[in-house]
């Protein structure tokens, strides 16, 4: 009988991504995916780190599998499951997490799916813990064909690895090294098969895409400025334009950007190219040049809204979203009033909202001056509120509006209904009307909700690659 795996994936979409990779790398070994714990033989925990919450949740999920196949009476092989721990908290933690946690065989670093062939063939030969949490400067940007995706229509390409900006907050550059970009040509390749195989979206993924091509790409020198000169070179809004000229997929998305490495050229080759999509998530962090610079995220509010202008003054209508954060160390009331007058200068189409939260190797983890809880929690709740009543607004454009949604599923508040995203992002709920799941459907919009929209299909506005 072959023995089954399951993967649960905390985070960001990078990681849903890796997810996809090593459950690619176990199918070739002969496992079966499951989508019930309590009936696997090996259990895959892919972490994120990002924020202590997160952090924190491997262990108690780890204790929460245990228990249940506890009650269930499913304890006795003691062997089985085989735990492994994946993503930021393995690599940020390693050797520590079989200290506080006895069930874990196996801890797999960022840039080592490759290696869990090898690391369970060790735990198979007896061994009681199996790691690898080398970071290379190199790497080999792991491709896996598209039956091994998670979703049918909407798929990710990987397109840069790593960060090299290291700002204060965030422990990213720790956890998944130096910056590597992904050759052109492999990218757009990928993305062919991928429309080949009736694949409707990609989404390019990387810590910070906009500075794609600046740091080294495998087999083509080790230094940026090397790249620049190579032949192959070619920058993030160049890479765009290939992708949207060669590959024939029909939307394409990336994220994420960063507001220093975002050049005008970018929104440029968006407005010529129909097939990229009008989604910008551009974060900002926060609305204050104070804390900017404490974040030494090397812009200023004045730079982030001139990026915004370029957006703003652009041939399509884009939807901005962004990310902030409140709460970091020595934010004054008035920093705040900051981050609050950005946000409404902005008006973003949505904003994800942290509270600060201090991160292991980070700089900012030694800063003195800390904002309270309570006090974050109110600026958190203010910015909310402030959010929600901008997103009322923007959200209000789109009524009678048509937009092309891409039918993804079935929506989980109606068996009628089908779900999908629009080319900006937005989440669309609509009745089935005949349409089918992967269908670019056009929707007309007759009522707006805080964090969706919904409307009537009008028609089919595409039909499965490959039949025209
Ligand atoms: N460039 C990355 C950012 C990774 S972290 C990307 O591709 O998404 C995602 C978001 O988490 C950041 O934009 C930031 O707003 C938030 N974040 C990161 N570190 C944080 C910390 N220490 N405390 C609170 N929020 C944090
Ligand atoms: Fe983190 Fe800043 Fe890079 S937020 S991922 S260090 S761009």
């Amino acid at each position: 009988m072959s023995r089954k795996f399951y993967i649960e994936t905390h985070g960001c979409q990078m990681n849903v991504h890796d997810s996809e990779k090593a459950a690619s790398v176990l199918k070739r070994l002969g496992y079966e995916p499951s989508d019930e714990s309590s009936v696997a033989d090996l259990i895959v925990l892919n972490t994120c780190m990002v924020r202590e919450k997160a952090a924190r949740k491997v262990y108690t999920r780890i204790n929460e599998i245990k228990r249940r196949k506890k009650a269930d009476g499913q304890c006795q092989n003691t062997s089985r499951p085989v735990y492994a721990v994946m993503g930021c908290v393995a690599q940020a933690e390693a050797a520590r997490i079989f200290d506080r946690c006895n069930d874990v065989k196996i801890v797999l670093g960022t840039q080592a799916i490759a290696s869990l062939p090898d690391l369970l063939s060790q735990v198979d030969q007896g061994f009681d813990r199996a790691i690898d949490v080398r970071l290379s400067k190199q790497s080999d940007f792991m491709e896996i064909g598209p039956a091994d995706r998670a979703r049918p229509f909407v798929a990710f390409i990987t397109i840069t690895e790593g960060c090299n900006k290291f700002c204060s907050f965030c422990i990213v550059p720790f956890t998944r090294g130096r910056e590597r970009s992904r050759s052109p040509q492999s990218i757009v390749d990928e993305a062919r098969v991928l429309a080949e195989s009736g694949y409707r979206e990609i989404q390019l993924l990387g810590q910070n895409v906009n500075s794609y091509g600046l740091s080294p790409i495998p087999g083509n020198g080790n230094s940026g400025a090397q790249n620049l000169l190579a032949e192959r070179a070619v920058t993030f809004a160049g890479l765009l334009e290939r992708v949207a000229r060669d590959s024939g997929i029909q939307r394409i998305k990336y994220t994420t950007s960063y507001p220093k490495d975002f050049t005008p050229d970018i929104v440029k080759v968006m407005d010529e190219y129909p097939n990229l999509c009008e989604w910008i998530h551009l974060p900002a962090q926060s609305g204050s040049d104070r804390v900017l610079r404490a974040m030494r995220r090397g812009y200023s509010r004045r730079d982030y809204l001139e990026r915004i202008s370029w957006i703003r003054g652009a041939k399509k209508d884009y939807s901005i979203t962004g990310d902030m954060i409140v709460g970091f160390p020595g934010e004054t009331d008035e920093d705040f009033k900051e981050t609050l007058s950005l946000a409404a200068e902005v008006q973003y189409d949505s904003l994800y909202i942290f509270k600060y939260s201090p991160r292991p190797h980070t700089p900012a983890a030694t800063y003195q001056d800390t904002v309270s809880e309570e006090k974050k929690s109110e600026r958190f709740q203010q910015l909310e509120e402030l959010q929600t009543r901008i997103q009322g607004q923007r959200y209000l454009r789109y009524l009678s509006r048509e937009v092309e949604v891409l039918a993804a599923g079935v929506s989980a508040r109606s068996e009628d209904d089908l779900t999908g995203h629009t080319r900006c992002n937005k989440v669309v709920n609509f009745p089935r009307n005949g349409n089918k799941l992967g269908d670019l459907v056009k929707v007309r919009i007759e009522q707006i909700h805080p964090h969706s929209l919904y409307g009537t299909s009008i028609k089919e506005t595409a039909s499965i690659a490959g039949t025209t």
